[in-house]
């Protein structure tokens, strides 16, 4: 790897580990991850919600697709994204949703395809007995 690789990756690390929310949710609540693109997405574009470990939802105009551990609960709306809201929506929430959520906006080309990092969340899930 160059240097000036190293230095981007270096950078977006950097940028990633300050630059993130955090949203706490209970658990069986639903949550809304907030997301919101900087210009409207073209047709060609998909957007996806991620997380170390699985993709949690994926949507390119109709087709879309829900994470096995996220299916039936997790959705960006269509008609949101294309006024550039790419909040995600998951239902029915549970303590190993919490974690670390990136969005990322994909350009298809004819050859290869561009990302762009868009944020990360991080959600937070707490019991139904919430004492002190
Ligand atoms: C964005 O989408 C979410 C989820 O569909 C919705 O709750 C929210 O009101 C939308 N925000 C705006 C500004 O339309």
């Amino acid at each position: 790897m160059d240097s000036v690789n190293f230095l981007y990756i270096y950078i977006a690390w950097l940028i990633t580990s300050v630059d993130s929310q955090v949203i706490s949710a209970r658990v069986g609540s639903t949550v809304v991850l907030p997301c919101e693109l900087s210009s409207l997405p073209k047709p060609s574009m998909y957007i996806q919600w991620r997380t170390d470990f699985a993709v949690v939802f994926e949507r390119s105009r109709r087709e879309s697709y829900q994470g096995e551990r996220y299916k039936g609960r997790v959705d960006v709306p269509e008609k949101q994204l294309f006024k550039g809201n790419c909040t995600l929506v998951l239902r029915n929430v549970w303590f190993n949703d919490a974690g670390v959520y990136y969005t990322y906006l994909f350009m298809k080309r004819s050859k290869r395809s561009l990302t762009r990092f868009i944020q990360r969340i991080k959600l937070e899930v707490y019991g139904k007995c919430f004492k002190f």
